[in-house]
């Protein structure tokens, strides 16, 4: 929060800033999308809906889940939400009582602590390095099973890493879920932005007996470029989608009736726009990746998807230049911040110092000049 603070001063100071700490596409809404928003207006769908979600909405999204990850789910089994964010703030209540341990591996998206903390809960964070993709495997999580573990989180394609499970890793750490007391949140967000052979597999397509312990959650901020909209979904085992319901109701209520309707026509309307901008994605990755780690001393696990690098940078620690000494992420972000006029975010806000995480959301252009300037503020370190 500080970079990007820090960030948005200078460009209001009109500095020539390249932004990489940004966490959405570079892409307006589709505009069929935007259309089903503008008609729900004139035709009066602004009223409260049903607090779970409109059931137009509830039903496309079950289809979607059949369709597209195999999994079945009725309308009931499934609660829409202001953002994917709001749905895993509402699961982590209705599953997380005082003490329970919630598993999750760090690098993590940075609410899953917070959100355990609201919850009373105590997060048991497993370290991960780019030596193993930044991945947990089933060993390090049986490592960490107690009898107060309540639920492990997976994020899947990762932020901020990139990092995806293939269908194997997945089905290993299900075994030990099998086993266990405890049920499993699954972030699928970045679903779509998946590269190579990389296939996306849902998590609680894995088996029946893990559908039953698992909650997925997905959304369309990322999928079709609608962060500002504010709708996420999210489908599991009826008595916890219910209790999720009713800490909505006693909170938000509804998400927004506009971009329901919104949702529906991205769920049910042309899906062209997802793969053209995967693949887009998918060059921008490769040509960003090949120009990073062309820079000497910096090492980077290559992600299967998600839009971000999440390179190791701790060779350049303990270097200073003319104005400051570099000890950590903070510091080195701050540094290319000032002196390259590029804003990253340091590791350390997602559990993992010697990192900082690059967004790769831009155009290929600004991504190369954003290269030549961090490499250049880089080498004059000494
Ligand atoms: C891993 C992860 N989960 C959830 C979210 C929240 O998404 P939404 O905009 O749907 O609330 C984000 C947003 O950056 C994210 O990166």
């Amino acid at each position: 929060m500080k970079v990007a603070q820090e960030a948005k001063e200078l460009l209001a100071k009109g500095e020539d800033i390249i932004d990489l700490s940004v966490g959405e596409l570079d892409y307006p809404t589709p505009q069929n999308v935007k259309d089903a928003a503008i008609r729900a207006i004139n035709n009066n769908q602004t009223k409260y809906t049903l607090n779970a979600g409109t059931i137009e909405l509830r039903k496309a999204i079950s289809e979607k889940l059949e369709r597209e990850n195999g999994v079945e789910y009725s309308p009931n089994d499934i609660i829409v939400s202001n953002g994917a964010k709001q749905c895993l703030f509402n699961a982590i209540n209705a599953i997380v009582y005082v003490d329970d341990e919630v598993i999750f591996s760090a690098p993590y998206y940075v609410s899953y602590p917070e959100m355990v903390s609201l919850a009373h809960g105590t997060s048991v964070i497993i370290p991960t390095t780019e030596e193993t993709g930044f991945k947990i495997t089933a060993e390090m999580l049986r490592q960490k099973i107690t009898t107060h573990t309540k639920l492990l989180i997976l994020c899947n394609p990762s932020n901020p890493t990139g990092s995806a499970f293939s269908k194997k890793e997945l089905e290993e750490i299900a075994d030990v879920v099998e086993k266990g007391k405890f049920y499993v949140l699954t972030d699928e967000i970045y679903e779509k932005m998946i590269y190579d052979d990389n296939k996306f597999v849902c998590f609680a397509s894995l088996s029946q007996k893990i559908k039953e312990k698992t909650v997925v959650v997905n959304g369309m901020s990322k999928s079709f470029a609608m962060t500002g909209w504010r709708l996420g979904y999210a489908a599991g085992p009826e008595h916890i989608i219910k209790a999720m319901n009713k800490i909505q109701s006693h909170t938000t209520s509804n998400a927004s009736s506009i971009s329901q309707a919104a949702a529906v026509e991205a769920l049910n309307g042309p899906q062209d726009f997802i793969e053209t901008m995967r693949k887009d994605f998918e060059e921008r990755r490769d040509s960003f990746y090949n120009e990073l780690t062309s820079i000497k001393g910096i090492t980077c696990y290559k992600p299967e998807g998600a839009f971000y690098l999440f390179p190791n940078v701790s060779s350049y620690f303990d270097k200073s230049s003319n104005v400051m000494k570099i000890t950590n992420s903070f510091d080195l972000a701050m540094y290319l911040l000032y002196d390259a006029k590029v804003a990253v975010v340091p590791g350390s806000g997602f559990g993992s110092e010697g990192y900082i995480r690059l967004s790769y959301s831009t155009t290929k252009e600004k991504l190369s000049e954003a290269v030549e300037r961090i490499k250049n503020s880089l080498y004059k370190l000494s």
